[in-house]
């Protein structure tokens, strides 16, 4: 745990810090036009290191004080800054688990958090700028429908390696993934959450985490719940080996 004091653009900050590691001496973050298409793509706000390395992600408090001072309290104040629930904390631990279960994720330099009422961006979570990627979905779009077909598979298995170490990605949406010239994946946004051990709820979650909206269409939808269900049977097949 560290005190960080940061400058935001020349605005100095102060951030109660966790996990932090490889930081320069000196952290100053700002905003280019980098961080502009960022925030144009997703809800929170970027900053950038100096030396173009660390990428900052910041997310404000969700209710205003004056418009909704009860909300605000109870809610921005007291949970997502005193009880542990804060957005970046939840991402780290998130992102944790996709590593774990052999997904490529950004390097992490740590997640903090104001603890000062009057600084409305509580939540900081700092982590490498990935560079040489693309959002997915841009790219998805450019493709050929079968190198469509070959990104929904790889997504799709990637997918199901998550569900093999128990967990399902509440927002799988093409833009929370960035794709190299290679066509490797890293997983740029992830909150997860537990699956039920019976199967039956099991596949419930999982079939309720695809949407026509985030994949880009019903089409799409059907091929990465069939890779799915293929991968899951695969991966189930080579239990139950091991286990003979
Ligand atoms: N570590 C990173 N390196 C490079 N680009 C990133 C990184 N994290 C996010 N991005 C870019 O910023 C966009 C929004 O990020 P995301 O974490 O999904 O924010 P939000 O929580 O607002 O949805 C992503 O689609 C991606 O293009
Ligand atoms: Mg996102």
């Amino acid at each position: 745990m560290q005190l960080l004091d940061i400058p935001f653009n020349d605005r100095r900050r102060r951030y109660l810090m966790f996990h932090t590691r490889d930081l320069p001496e000196r952290l100053a973050l700002s905003q280019t036009t980098t961080t502009a298409a960022f925030e144009a793509v997703g809800s929170s706000h970027f900053f950038v290191s100096q030396d173009g390395r660390i990428l900052a992600k910041v997310v404000p408090d969700k209710f205003s004080k004056t418009l909704e001072p009860f909300k605000w309290l109870t809610r921005d104040y007291l949970e997502k800054r005193w009880l542990g629930q804060s957005d970046a904390r939840k991402e780290y631990l998130s992102m944790r688990i996709l590593k774990q279960a052999g997904l490529r994720t950004p390097r992490f330099h740590g997640w903090g958090l104001s603890l000062n009422p009057l600084n409305r961006n509580a939540s900081l979570l700092l982590m490498e700028r990935v560079s040489g990627a693309t959002t997915a979905g841009d790219v998805f779009d450019q493709l050929p429908r079968p190198q469509q077909k070959s990104f929904l598979d790889k997504f799709s298995k990637e997918v199901a390696q998550l569900a093999r170490a128990g967990f399902v990605h509440r927002d799988l949406h093409f833009n929370n993934l960035l794709i190299d010239e290679q066509g490797d994946f890293t997983w740029v946004d992830a909150h997860v959450r537990p699956l039920p051990r019976q199967t039956a709820k099991r596949w419930r979650l999982l079939e309720d985490s695809l949407t026509p909206n985030k994949l880009r269409g019903h089409d799409n939808l059907k091929e990465v719940s069939n890779r799915l269900h293929h991968y899951l049977d695969q991966f189930d097949g080579d239990l139950s080996q091991d286990s003979r």
